[in-house]
């Protein structure tokens, strides 16, 4: 299974992915995640994408392709993987389909601009794991520790009010036209299918019309 998460910043694409991958035993690969590690680790690709990230900005298009390139080479991928947060520009899915990668399904989550700052001004993650909560919709069990290991959970640097309605434009103007191009290639004979569910309800709903959807 070769899958993609499509949805605004805080539309659950996380929060969904967890789920989706224990179901079909493929690696998460999420963008977002492997640059904040790059930047924890004050690596030469952290230092490079650090101001871009925290003001909400995309990172090029040719650092990405190579990172997610490099990625789906790892051993891991080879039944498949879950891309979340990849691709979010048009050049980046035509460079998969210029390498050859035939997407099983694009999944979209589809939630309203508003939901969006309620959702991000919420969040806390466990930066290590990845593990996401919220303040209210869906708290750790003692506060501001993660259930696991009972690290800290931190606020993103990207989840201030104005840098999301920064990265809310930049995902209408660049991302949201990925839509329409699954759904031409798929009209054009590939063999990808779009699914489209609403993101407002709550995380077993959804994660119910997921499953429906792709089983
Ligand atoms: P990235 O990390 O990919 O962030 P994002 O797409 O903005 O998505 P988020 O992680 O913010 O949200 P999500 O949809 O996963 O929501 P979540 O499940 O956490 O990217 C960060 C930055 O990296 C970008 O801005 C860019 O700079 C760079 N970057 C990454 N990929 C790139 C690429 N391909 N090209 C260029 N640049 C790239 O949920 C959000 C909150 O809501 C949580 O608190 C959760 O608990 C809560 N929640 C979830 N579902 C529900 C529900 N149903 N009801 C109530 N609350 C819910």
């Amino acid at each position: 299974m070769k899958m993609i998460l499509l949805g605004a910043p805080g539309a659950g694409k996380g929060t969904q992915a967890q789920f989706i991958v224990e179901k079909f035993e493929i690696p998460q690969i999420s963008t977002g995640d492997m640059l904040r590690a790059a930047v924890k680790a004050k690596s030469e690709l952290g230092l490079q994408v650090e101001q871009v990230m925290k003001s909400g900005g995309l990172v090029t298009d040719e650092t990405i392709i190579a990172l997610v390139k490099a990625r789906i080479a790892e051993r891991d991928c080879s039944n498949g993987f879950l891309f979340d947060g990849f691709p979010r520009t048009i050049p980046q899915a035509q460079a998969l389909v210029d390498a050859e990668v035939e997407i099983d399904v694009v999944l979209e989550i589809r939630v309203p601009d508003d939901e969006i700052v309620k959702r991000l001004s919420g969040r806390r993650v466990h930066l290590d794991s990845g593990r996401i909560y919220h303040i209210e919709y869906s708290p750790p069990k003692t506060e501001n520790r993660d259930d696991e290991t009972g690290e800290l959970l931190i606020q993103r640097e990207d989840d201030k009010e104005d840098t999301i309605r920064n990265r809310l434009t930049v995902y209408h103007e660049q991302t949201e036209p990925l839509i329409e191009f699954y759904t031409k290639l798929s009209a054009s004979g590939h063999k990808v299918r779009v699914i489209s569910v609403n993101g407002v309800a709550s995380v077993d709903e959804i994660k119910q019309e997921v499953a429906r959807n792709l089983s």
